[in-house]
């Protein structure tokens, strides 16, 4: 099956936007750790243009930090899902998985994006369940290498292809795509308007988008001193800047040219008893969710110290694991107060007549 065609000498210089650098990744915990606290302080004190160079590289830094940690936690699929009752996590994520593939209508022959790709899960799921061939972006190399390494083992190297770079630039021609998704990726965006910009100028004229986005609901209250302490710990801990309210995403959508099919809050398909920040409750049967429990934590603070001290974990394992549990409350916090959801679904159109006009 044909690659999607790399962008010419001659599309690379009509590029619109300002060129963020894809940061370094992989290396030393305690390095990545530093450079991405240090980031992160240079992030807030930033102009927007700064920030549009090294919010990227922060971003890199922060998954060089946490990626082992999900892989333990979360297995191959970076992202929440809406739950039933008596549901786990990881068959929640392949409902979701194989909602958007029914959404996109994917399948044999069909050439799909996944924005921001994590260590290929989703990839890997869709492609094996419909056939459609899946070409992964993302700027972390050592998520790159996991995907690669992880589609050869499910011998789906033919149809899962990981391309190391920033969605906000990929090096790959104009309307190579017949779909695009993201699940959970965009947030991350120092400036999503440019992320979109440059899905719309990958996907080719008739394909179809389906984003699945963090973003605050219409119960966030901006004047409210609570509701804007819990998103500013979301977005710090999380590397996730200026999350958008789930009507500035749909209106971020339609002002990037496409036609905005349905938009639907997912979290609230979830059943009571399960909602989509249940295991960072610590109330799932698994390691990941019992590390969340007061004994757990204290367990796992308490053991990581040691296995740095004796050098078996690598330097800053306990400061990076302290991160992850301020992120998880805070989500948790997020989410119990109802003013976000990660899974917010976006489903777009671009316009048959969209080569070339943007609105
Ligand atoms: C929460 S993870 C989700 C990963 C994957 N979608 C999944 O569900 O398993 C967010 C992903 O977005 C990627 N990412 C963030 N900013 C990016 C950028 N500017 N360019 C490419 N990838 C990016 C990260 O490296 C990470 O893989």
């Amino acid at each position: 099956m044909a690659e999607p065609a790399l962008r010419t000498a001659h599309d690379t210089a009509e590029t619109r936007h300002p060129r963020p650098v894809s940061a370094n990744s992989g290396g030393d915990l305690r390095e990545a750790l530093d450079d991405f606290l240090e980031l992160k302080e240079m992030a807030a004190a930033q102009e927007a243009d700064r920030a549009l160079h090294d919010q990227p590289q922060m971003v890199s830094r922060f998954y060089d930090v946490v990626t082992k940690f999900y892989e333990y936690g979360w297995g191959q699929s970076f992202h929440f899902a809406p739950r039933r009752s008596g549901e786990g996590l990881h068959a929640a994520q392949r409902r979701q998985e194989a909602g958007v593939s029914a959404l996109l209508d994917l399948g044999p022959g069909v050439e799909v994006a996944d924005i921001g790709c994590g260590v290929g899960g989703p990839l890997i799921n869709m492609a094996r369940t419909t056939g459609a061939s899946i070409t992964g972006l993302n700027f972390n190399a050592y998520q790159i290498e996991r995907g690669r390494k992880a589609a050869h083992k499910a011998g789906l190297q033919e149809t899962c292809r990981f391309l190391l770079a920033n969605y906000l630039d990929v090096p790959l021609a104009d309307g190579c795509f017949d779909r695009a998704y993201s699940f959970e990726a965009i947030c991350h965006a120092p400036d999503r308007s440019l992320c979109l910009k440059e899905l719309w100028r990958l996907v080719r004229p008739g394909g179809e988008i389906a984003l699945t986005e963090w973003c605050l609901t219409d119960r966030f209250d901006e004047n409210n001193s609570l509701h804007r302490d819990i998103r500013d710990r979301v977005e710090f801990a999380n590397a996730t800047p200026s999350l958008p309210t789930t009507s500035q995403q749909v209106a971020a959508v339609d002002a990037a040219g496409f036609d905005v099919l349905s938009s639907r809050d997912q979290a609230r398909d979830s059943d009571p008893d399960a909602p989509w920040y249940r295991s960072l409750q610590g109330r799932d049967v698994s390691l990941a969710s019992f590390a969340r429990v007061p004994a757990g934590r204290w367990l796992t603070a308490k053991a990581t110290a040691v296995l740095e001290r004796l050098l078996i974990a690598p330097a800053g394992t306990s400061e990076a694991s302290r991160i992850l549990n301020v992120a998880a409350d805070a989500l948790v916090e997020a989410g119990e107060a109802g003013i976000f959801t990660p899974c917010f679904l976006v489903h777009a159109r671009k316009p048959e007549d969209g080569a070339s006009t943007v609105r």
